[in-house]
């Protein structure tokens, strides 16, 4: 019989070659689900030998323990910045130069010029010993824990690699999961990531790796510091090297024999810019071989040798006609700038996000100020700075509003907080964009009615709360400009539908303070009924799965407050019915009074399906065991899980054992 250790060697490697295949190679061999067997096999084995715990293993990239702090790390080469250039005629100069020394027999090697976060991966012997931040170039952060979690970041490399190698490279979080980031952030209204790489650097900064590994990280490779051992003879070799031993390195890459060629490419780069899954700012062109890189040096902190060659960025210039202040479904007020409209890389823009007091101040804008404006990515455009040379003495200060310009209560900034928030909870800003929420798509997803008819009700009146809604009559609705009994008809039967909502939808609904989508789902997993979540106390709510201090106060916060209460009995009344998810009764009970744990993969029932039979039977699901756990249900390929319940002495059922319990 092969040893444990074999065993969990083995998994690894295979682990190892098939992310590799993934994520390097992007070729996969196998489905995700056979990958998510291995990965669980190989976590279970670890598990139960602890001997076999190991930094390097693929069981790592799920997130270790968080950090107090990260600990400075210092480089042992300096990590050095590129020169920029903008212009073709700045090319043309930089040829000249270049060929001055090495006559004009040599090739460049054309890359992106990646818009994320630079960092060093340190490699001893094979192995991931830490990775850094650039820091100021000479002194940065070991954030090596959340580096690990990168999916394309390999912890041991491939082939015959170098004794010790410091590969250099940039994290980048691609467009997509950028915006999808922000997106949840918006709906829990958390501060927004300005760009793809603020969120990249921010998730990196994260004192919990956790967080990182949730976040779709990637990694492009393009450079190295110290090397022992043989050095590649080019730039080229080496990006070849970077894929042998494993490493991420970016396709689009050319190598260039003249100046001709070498704009060719800034062209055609800067023609996929916009169809590439990452943010580029520009290219990088670097002297290929090592020979010549030697012979032209450096300058300052940048190489001789290789050149930024940057895009014009997605930029215009413009002028703030006023600042609007926005109020929250929290009560945040938001400036945002009103600008004459202008063109910026292919759309109109005529309003951009002054985020918070704070940043508005630090730009030192006026009304009646040209501004320059920036575009990245799709997201909201932001004011980057004043073009104070412009200015006439005409210009106005913006006043930050000290009442809120909806309702005129006291504006307060909490402490710690970058944003001020209106304090009346009755603020009709503040009521319209929480009806907003409430009716919304993945709250109570009442189908067509959209936010002009929420101000719309409003404005007439017919809704102030949202029980109000539930109080809609056919007669409000044909009272409404442009309303046809159809429409009507239609809009009372989705009000009706909504009644029938699960629990989960229900809480994220009221639009508790950082009480996402998620965290709903985790509250109305944990608490199975609305009552029981009402009457739960604070060290019940800090049992929950994922829910820290902070989410604990604000729930307290919304259930000390009565209107609240008052608001939600209303709705009980109104015949909102927020469906628990465990058994009321009528079903069977055989379950009642058990709480259940599932782990690992069930012979027949899918994961959703023993949940389901688990309540609808009277029985309760937590995500962990604890010991208020009664059954452990458990299947192939257990993960921590069966562990933690066999150290609590908590009985386990098979699928079978399950079966017949219910039967
Ligand atoms: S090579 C001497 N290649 O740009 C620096 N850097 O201004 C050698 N960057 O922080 C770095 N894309 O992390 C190189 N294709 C690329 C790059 C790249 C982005 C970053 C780099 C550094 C900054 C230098």
């Amino acid at each position: 019989m092969i040893s444990p250790q074999k065993l969990a060697e083995k998994l690894r490697k295979e682990i190892e070659e098939h992310s590799y295949r993934y994520y390097v190679l992007d070729q996969p061999s196998i489905s995700d689900e056979a990958y998510d067997k291995l990965f669980l096999q190989l976590q279970r084995l670890e598990e139960e030998n602890p001997s076999l715990q190991n930094p390097l293993s693929p069981t790592q990239k799920v997130g270790g323990k968080p950090l107090d702090k990260f600990k400075k790390y210092k480089h042992h080469e300096p990590m050095l910045s590129l020169q920029n250039i903008y212009e073709e005629v700045e090319l043309g100069e930089w040829y000249d130069r270049w060929e001055k020394s090495l006559g004009n027999n040599f090739q460049a090697a054309g890359e992106p010029k990646f818009d994320g976060l630079a960092i060093e991966l340190v490699y001893e012997e094979g192995h991931l010993v830490v990775a850094a931040t650039r820091g100021d170039g000479e002194i940065g952060e070991d954030v090596t824990s959340n580096v690990k979690t990168i999916r394309s970041v390999p912890l041991r490399l491939r082939g015959t690699f170098p004794r010790v190698v410091e590969v250099r490279g940039e994290i980048i979080l691609p467009i997509e999961d950028f915006k999808k980031l922000n997106a949840e952030r918006a709906k829990d209204e958390e501060p927004l990531f300005a760009n793809p790489r603020n969120a990249a650097a921010g998730s990196i900064r994260q004192l919990d790796p956790k967080i990182a590994a949730k976040r779709k990280l990637d990694l492009y490779c393009h450079s190295v510091g110290r090397l022992e051992g043989k050095r590649p003879q080019s730039h080229w070799e080496l990006l070849e090297h970077f894929g042998d031993w494993g490493l991420r390195t970016n396709p689009l890459r050319s190598l260039l024999k003249s100046r001709e060629e070498a704009q060719a490419f800034y062209r055609k780069v800067e023609s996929q810019r916009d169809t590439l899954a990452y943010e580029i700012d520009g290219i990088v062109l670097k002297i290929n071989t090592h020979r010549d890189q030697e012979e032209l040096g450096f300058v300052a902190r940048s190489p001789r040798w290789a050149v930024a060659y940057k895009f014009r960025a997605h930029e215009g210039n413009t002028r703030l006609l006023d600042v609007e202040f926005q109020v929250g479904r929290t009560g945040a007020i938001t400036p945002v700038a009103i600008l004459e409209p202008v063109p910026i890389g292919g759309v109109t823009v005529s309003r951009a996000s002054l985020h918070n007091q704070d940043q508005m101040e630090a730009i030192g804008l006026k009304i009646g100020d040209w501004v320059v404006v920036k575009r990245a990515g799709d997201v909201i455009p932001d004011v980057q700075s004043v073009l104070v040379e412009k200015r006439t003495g005409k210009e106005k200060p913006i006043r930050f509003p000290k009442h809120c310009p909806s309702c005129n209560s006291t504006i307060a900034r909490p402490e710690g907080e970058a944003a001020h928030r209106c304090t009346n909870r009755i603020c009709p800003a503040q009521l319209a964009e929480s009806l907003k929420h409430f009716v919304s798509k993945r709250a109570m997803n009442i189908e067509g009615l959209g936010d002009k008819w929420i101000d719309l009700f409003m404005e007439k009146q017919l809704i102030r709360h949202f029980s109000d809604i539930y109080d809609l009559t056919r007669k409000d609705l044909l009272g409404i400009e442009r309303q046809g009994e159809k429409s009507a008809e239609k809009l009372i039967g989705a009000i009706e539908r909504s009644k029938e909502v699960t629990l989960d939808r229900f809480l994220y609904a009221l639009g508790i303070r950082l009480v996402g989508e998620r965290t709903a789902e985790l509250l109305a997993t944990h608490f199975g009924k609305l009552e029981t979540f009402l009457n739960a106390s604070d060290e019940e709510f800090r049992n929950v799965e994922e829910v820290g201090e902070t989410v604990v106060e604000y729930i307290r916060e919304f259930l000390d407050d009565k209107h609240n209460l008052v608001e939600i009995e209303r709705l009980l009344k109104k015949g909102v019915k927020p469906k628990p998810l465990i058994n009321e009764g009528g079903g069977s009970q055989k379950l009642a009074g058990n709480t259940f744990v599932i782990t690992g993969t069930l012979p027949s029932l899918s994961r959703e399906q023993a949940e389901d039979l688990i309540r609808k039977n009277g029985g309760k699901v937590t995500g962990s065991v604890s010991k208020n756990t009664s059954y452990l249900l458990l299947g192939e390929s257990p993960g921590s899980k069966f562990e933690k319940a066999k150290s609590l002495e908590i009985p386990t059922l098979s699928e079978v054992d399950f079966r017949k319990l219910i039967a």
